[in-house]
């Protein structure tokens, strides 16, 4: 303990999305699931634990308490063979008054937990099911007159200024006697932990407090003058101090950390300390890949300084109350919470009023649930928003919450439930594409689920409602995707009602796992730990049924916490220093600082120049001053002289100095400005000289003593390239219209329903090829070329110079896929190859260093960049396309001798993969642990590619406009070259 019994060999672990995988009968678990499901042999395993503890003497003078982190499904108590009690709602602590039960000396104590019971049918969320006690569990004492609840309120004045602090407080008298000259006091501690003068609550009880009973009260307002706030960026926090006194004596002390600031809904923003705010969140699930739902605090202080990292302000917890700890360290690093109650039926009731919907019987159970959180975490500054639920549906039990809510906070933080928007304070909804929010803002959206569920009016009451909106989910993350981010954020950006969103979600949910005997076990249960063998096992592995396979791999970041491409987007996207040019050629930038508080103060700006990818000159800006919300223009106070090509100047914020969440020098926002924006890619030069044609029956043969290429006359398409007498394909040339679906690809189904594109470019007859000698002494190749998918067609010409320089000219026609298809749309246009793996060394000029995409490539800069073929792809899971990088200038395939072949850009630049792998590995592989490197390398060497998509993975596809039609004219052209050992210089 902690644990989740599953993950130590104990029953199985389960991941499934919604359906429940027990017989669904309310209230009833036990019923007969069908007989492949794995609740039919494991009807409902239940784990036992005992412990002898000994207790003191002294101790059963007091209250002891036994306190249960949390467990799930539901926990009985025993003392001493004595029931104590029982508890549901897996994800909060339950505290047991044991005293009665105990003795001095050894005493037993026996818990037990149910895999599922009824609560199981609030807990449906889209995670793996695992059972257990996941958080610690241990004894406590009070004395017998203590403190039962307490709650600093605190208010800032209209100014937003001065703070008027009230202390709540419930005490309670255990005791068989009455508790006389009893007070309580609150003093505060600054965030520099002095003691706040003059500043103190007292409050004595004027008449004894009766055996037995309790009372709460709350003091009147004391006033603390200009207080530091809490915000994100700053996240100044007091302790209060509150003790219980027995004739002026302390009997018992509690410290709590709070801080001042007022979260409002203004004009349909949503403000914090008076000023708008976008809430740039993600969902979060309390999560670490190997113990399950046992959370150490290294992984929450990890993800909270990844999203920090990554320019979030803000983390909903997904789909019930976090670790305590994860709220607190929202509270200390500054990162605001939309908190949630752990209530979902989402087999039973997504959109529909069925359980708990208006049933009374249910009603208790979900009013707990959320009273429970309340009481825990009203006191946190990060909290700033609550929410019902996730995916319960809509009823009257939802107003029960929302009231009890309301009566709770003193602060009254907006209430948000997307099933049913009517009793919170804010709309929101999951999952809308970047139209239907401007649709939305115009009051002429049509609202819908996320498989077209009808809205009914119970749920969201009038449209338009008037309040501001928020995406409690989008942008999800599954695989390679978050394409279009910037254009969600662009219209969040124009439209103030829009007040952010959550991306779904953060990390992917893989279970670390290790192969036992041919079986998938969890690697927590495997003893020895095996140092490498290691996997991330995902629904099913487990032989676990019903499961949803690879839908719980949804993150920005991999299970093990590697980002993903799509992380760094984000922190692009996100970043609150923004730079423009306003006349870069006298050197004139305008810096927007977009923080909500702060000013430029903690940053080192710097700036650089380059040409053609090189670095020509750089350095820091003089200290810049520029408030939040404002902008400033400032020179570049050096530029070298230019000599032509491509001049870019980069602009980069990085922290002076080190915070709770990065290192002094992480650059916290930066952009790159293009001095000239027509690119100068004139086709390279040719060298007239010796050239031979040899025709075969299967191809032409062009070259001399230093190099050949050979086209195939039945493809059109080179066939083999020797320099220096080194063949360098392993694979011909062809044409290339495929990419290996996506996660977001393959859930709006692309690979049936654009599949025969697949081998389109391998199922290609050529009608001609002719070779010719051109007058200046060098040699074109014409290929007219058919695919298979009518009536596309391609013209290929190559034009060869004696040095063995191939300039391809590619002219492709393609074709919808007849009228019945549902679609006009083509993967990626450009032609691919095999390579001999000596080829692995990549250095390249475009955008990068991570991979690009059409609607995914903010975070890139263009550089000049190297990798090696091995390990330069992300190695998504499952595996799928990856490592594309675009707007590529040159790109320098070398092997170790320092030979090897070069792409050049002619006319446009190009988009390139270099995969260890092939296409059909990428596709056919179901797990990246499966997917094994080559003997050889494949190029791709794109003219267009479409986007990612990123609304979301169940049919969504990328935004139109990242999308390429199949009724089209691609023309695109690259040059290929040999690399000689003397290397040349960069273009
Ligand atoms: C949402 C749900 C999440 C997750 C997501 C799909 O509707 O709230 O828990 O299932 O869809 O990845």
């Amino acid at each position: 303990m902690p644990g989740c019994v599953e993950l130590f060999g104990y029953g199985t672990p389960l991941y499934v999305n919604y359906v429940y995988p027990f017989k669904v009968d309310p209230p009833r678990v036990m019923g007969e699931p069908p007989t492949d499901w794995t609740f039919f042999a494991d009807r409902n395993p239940t784990s036992s634990y005992r412990s002898w503890v000994d207790v003191p003497k002294d101790w059963t003078k007091q209250r002891v308490y036994l306190h249960v982190g949390a467990a799930g499904s539901c926990l009985k108590v025993w003392v001493n063979g004595q029931c104590i009690g029982y508890s549901e709602d897996s994800r909060l602590a339950a505290e047991f008054d044991i005293s009665a039960a105990l003795h001095p000396g050894k005493n037993l104590i026996a818990l037990q937990v149910l895999r599922v019971s009824d609560g199981s049918y609030l807990e449906d969320q889209d995670i793996w099911r695992l059972s257990g006690i996941f958080r610690d569990v241990f004894l406590f004492t009070r004395p017998n007159v203590h403190l039962w609840d307490v709650a600093v309120e605190s208010d800032l004045d209209g100014a937003l200024r001065h703070a008027a602090v009230k202390l709540r407080c419930q005490i309670r008298n255990d005791d068989n006697a009455p508790a006389e000259t009893i007070s309580v006091r609150l003093t505060l501690r600054d965030p520099n932990g002095k003691k706040v003068s003059g500043f103190e609550i007292d409050w004595p009880l004027t008449n004894a407090l009766a055996a037995g009973t309790e009372m709460e009260f709350l003091s009147a307002p004391k006033i603390i003058n200009a207080p530091q706030k809490w915000s994100f960026e700053n996240p100044a926090l007091y302790t209060a101090v509150i003790e219980l006194l027995q004739d002026g004596k302390t009997i018992e002390a509690v410290a709590m950390r709070i801080g001042f600031r007022k979260v409002e809904l203004k004009d349909k923003e949503f403000t914090l300390n008076g000023h708008a705010v976008k809430i740039r969140g993600v969902n979060r699930h309390d999560w670490n890949p190997v113990t399950g739902y046992v959370v150490d605090e290294a992984t929450m202080r990890a993800d909270i300084c990844m999203m920090k990292q990554a320019n979030f302000n803000a983390v909903r917890t997904s789909h019930y109350p976090n670790d305590p700890r994860f709220v607190e360290l929202c509270d200390e690093i500054g990162l605001m919470v939309l908190s949630e109650t752990d209530l979902e039926t989402h087999g039973l009731s997504y959109h529909k009023c069925v359980l708990p919907g208006d049933l009374a019987d249910w009603q208790p159970a979900c009013v707990e649930r959320i009273r429970r959180l309340v009481i825990r975490e009203r006191n946190h500054p990060s909290v700033v928003m609550w929410s019902l639920g996730n995916e319960a549906g809509y009823g009257t039990v939802f107003d029960a919450m929302a009231a009890e809510a309301r009566w709770l906070d003193s602060e009254h933080r907006p209430l948000h439930y997307a099933d049913m928007n009517a009793p919170c304070d804010v709309d929101s909804s999951t999952y809308p594409t970047p139209k239907w929010l401007e649709l939305h803002v115009q009051g002429k959206a049509v609202r819908v689920g996320e498989h077209g569920e009808k809205e009914m009016f119970r749920q969201h009451g009038n449209y338009p409602s008037g309040k501001p909106y928020l995406m409690n989910e989008f942008a999800w993350a599954g695989g390679n995707g978050v394409g279009n981010y910037q254009d969600y954020w662009d219209v969040i950006e124009r439209n103030p009602m829009i007040i952010g969103g959550f991306i779904w979600d953060w990390a992917d949910k893989g279970l670390a796992a290790s192969m036992v005997g041919g079986k998938t076990v969890p690697m927590l249960s495997v003893n020895p730990r095996p140092a490498k063998s290691g996997f991330y096992a995902v629904g099913g592995d487990f032989g676990d049924k019903p499961n949803d396979g690879n839908f719980v791999l949804t993150g920005l970041i991999d299970s093990d916490r590697t980002p993903k491409p799509e992380y760094f987007e984000v922190a692009k996207v996100n970043q609150p220093i923004r730079i423009f040019a306003v006349d870069l050629a006298h050197e004139k930038i305008r810096i927007e600082n977009h923080q909500t508080f702060a000013g430029l103060e903690n940053f080192v700006a710097s700036w650089e120049w380059s040409d053609n990818g090189t670095v020509v000159a750089k350095g820091n800006f003089p200290s810049l001053r520029c408030a939040a919300g404002e902008s400033c223009e400032v020179i570049v106070p050096q530029t070298p002289p230019f000599s032509g090509g491509e001049r870019f100047l980069t602009v980069r914020f990085a922290l002076a100095k080190k915070t709770l969440w990065a290192d002094a020098g992480f650059v916290v926002a930066w952009d790159q400005l293009a001095l000239n924006d027509a690119t100068n890619l004139a086709a390279p030069e040719l060298k007239p000289g010796q050239l031979m044609i040899a025709q075969t029956d299967e191809a032409v043969i062009i070259g001399n003593t230093s190099f050949s290429v050979c086209v195939g006359k039945q493809s059109g398409m080179i066939e083999s390239l020797r320099y220096g007498g080194r063949e360098l394909l392993t694979r011909p040339f062809r044409l290339c219209f495929w990419r290996p679906p996506t996660t977001n690809d393959r859930g709006w189904k692309m690979p049936d329903i654009l599949g025969a594109w697949r081998d389109a470019g391998e199922k290609v007859s050529a009608s001609s090829v002719t070779a010719t000698k051109n007058s200046y002494g060098t040699v074109s190749v014409s290929a007219d070329i058919k695919t298979s998918v009518a009536p596309s067609h391609a013209a290929v010409k190559y034009e060869i110079d004696s040095a063995g320089k191939i300039i391809v000219r590619t002219t492709v026609a393609t074709s919808p896929l007849g009228v019945s298809a549902p679609t006009n749309e083509i993967p990626r246009v450009g032609m691919q190859c095999g390579l001999i793996s000596a080829l692995h060394s990549i250095e390249w000029l475009g955008l990068g260093p991570d991979e690009t995409y059409l609607d995914r490539k903010n975070a890139a800069r263009f550089g000049s960049f190297h990798a090696e073929a091995l390990t330069w792809n992300h190695n998504y899971q499952p595996p799928q396309e990856t490592g594309h990088r675009s707007e590529v200038r040159r790109v320098a395939l070398t092997s170790p001798d320092g030979e090897g072949l070069v792409v050049r850009a002619v006319t446009a630049s190009f988009g390139f993969n270099l995969w260890p792998w092939t296409a059909e590995d990428l596709e056919a592989t179901a797990k990246p642990q499966l997917l094994k490197p080559r003997d050889f390398l494949t190029l791709t060497i794109d003219s267009a590619q479409m986007g990612l998509g990123g609304v979301q993975g169940w049919g969504a596809r990328p935004l139109d406009k990242y999308l390429l039609s199949a009724d089209k004219t691609y023309q695109f052209a690259f040059a290929l070259e040999p690399l000689k050992v003397k290397r040349e210089q960069s273009p």
